[in-house]
């Protein structure tokens, strides 16, 4: 297992379900792991609703993280124009059922 899959495992481990809460507090690990926590540290404020959803879903635990969806263009409130709205497409990258 080489260094970018165990930190991939380290970030999902950090950001799922109940130890979610402790992530603000994790700030080294943050930075140095994840995309998805970074989504995560800002819009647990902004969304608190779909961050709460997505870390109790099976996304989060098998690891399909904000960007797999949002793309990792935007990652600051200076670049939201860059952020990835799904389509059913994105969906299909990854899923054979028709998504409306
Ligand atoms: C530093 C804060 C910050 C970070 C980090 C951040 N965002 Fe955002 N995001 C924002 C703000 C601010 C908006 C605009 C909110 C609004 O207009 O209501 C936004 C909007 C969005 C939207 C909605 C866009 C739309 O057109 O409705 C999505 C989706 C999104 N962000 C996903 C992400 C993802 C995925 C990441 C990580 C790769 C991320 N964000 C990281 C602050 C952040
Ligand atoms: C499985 C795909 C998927 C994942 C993973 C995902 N999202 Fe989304 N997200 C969506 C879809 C679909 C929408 C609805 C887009 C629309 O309005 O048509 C959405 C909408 C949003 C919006 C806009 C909500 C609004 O009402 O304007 C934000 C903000 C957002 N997501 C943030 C995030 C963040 C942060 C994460 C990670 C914690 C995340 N999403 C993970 C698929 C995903
Ligand atoms: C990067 C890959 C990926 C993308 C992109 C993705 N998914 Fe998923 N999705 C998965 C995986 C993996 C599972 C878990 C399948 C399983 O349970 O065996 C899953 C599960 C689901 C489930 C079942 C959830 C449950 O609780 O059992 C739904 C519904 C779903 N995805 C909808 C979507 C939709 C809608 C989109 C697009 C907005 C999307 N997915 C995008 C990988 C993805």
């Amino acid at each position: 297992m080489d260094l970018n899959t165990n930190l991939r495992k380290l970030r999902y481990l950090l950001s799922c379900g109940a130890l979610i809460a402790a992530l603000p507090n994790t700030a080294l690990l943050r930075a140095a792991v994840s995309t998805t926590s970074v989504c995560v540290q800002c819009h647990q404020k902004l969304n608190p609703n779909i961050v709460a959803d997505w870390s109790i879903s099976r996304h989060c635990e098998l690891q399909v993280g904000c960007e797999d969806c949002h793309g990792d263009g935007h990652q600051s409130t200076n670049d939201v124009a860059k952020v990835k709205i799904p389509t059913p497409d994105t969906c299909g990258e990854c899923h054979e059922f028709q998504v409306k």
